[in-house]
């Protein structure tokens, strides 16, 4: 499908979070309800509206974005600072809200002796914290699970993203300090940006204002 007509082309994060993204959409007016539907598809677009919706992996929206597939997107600001994507970041949407924490079982002193040995998804994230604490660490890149890293003795503490606390209390954790909060964002690549400002600005007309009730 060519992606180079003047549908607006959104990518947004396929679960929760987008379902609930995808609501402010219609709400401003780019409804596109075969999105909903329980199907395998990933594209949809409403003519009439004039926009074309892909569901894609949360961590990828910003590099559709980046790349200039998808006009525009919803990230995380977690996913945003990780990987510093060169795209207009538009709006808080003021949903997806959560914060990016450093975790560690109860009671968990540093022992400043040595480098302190940090389990994450967010390489990033963590260097750039503990770098402006001038703490030295040893970062253990993870995917997914993070919170045993600490519990088997794998790593001192855990860098990663906290809503409820609920994955954090039941594995006998807690938050150390939280490094930044975290919420989603509209993000534009900067070429589509200039050639559909048109179709943009009323997007983002749309949804400014929306979401903080979330
Ligand atoms: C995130 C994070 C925690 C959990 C925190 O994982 O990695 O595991 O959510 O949420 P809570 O404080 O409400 O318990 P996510 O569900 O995004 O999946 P992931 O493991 O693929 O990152």
């Amino acid at each position: 499908m060519a992606v180079t007509d003047r549908f607006l082309n959104v990518a947004l994060p396929k679960g929760r979070l987008g379902e609930m993204v995808y609501a402010m959409f219609a709400a401003a007016g780019y409804p596109c309800p075969a999105l909903l539907e329980n199907s395998r598809r990933l594209i949809f677009e409403n003519p009439g509206a004039g926009i074309r919706y892909f569901w894609v992996k949360p961590s990828d929206v910003a590099i559709y974005v980046e790349r200039g597939a998808a006009d525009v997107g919803v990230a995380g600001k977690d996913i945003l600072l990780e990987y510093d994507p060169e795209i207009y970041e538009l709006l808080d949407l003021h949903t997806g809200i959560c914060r990016m924490a450093v975790a560690a079982p109860k009671g968990f002193r540093d022992d400043t002796r040595r480098p302190l040995r940090v389990a994450t998804k967010f390489r990033r994230i963590a260097e750039r914290y503990y770098a402006s604490l001038g703490r030295e660490i040893d970062i253990i890149h993870l995917n997914g699970s993070i919170e045993i890293a600490p519990i088997l003795g794998l790593s001192d503490v855990i860098v990663d993203i906290v809503e409820t606390g609920t994955t954090l209390r039941e594995n006998d954790l807690e938050v150390v300090e939280t490094i930044v909060p975290v919420s989603a964002r509209l993000i534009a690549n900067k070429a589509s940006f200039k050639f559909k400002t048109p179709e943009i600005e009323s997007l983002l007309a749309g949804l400014s204002g929306q979401g903080k009730e979330n």
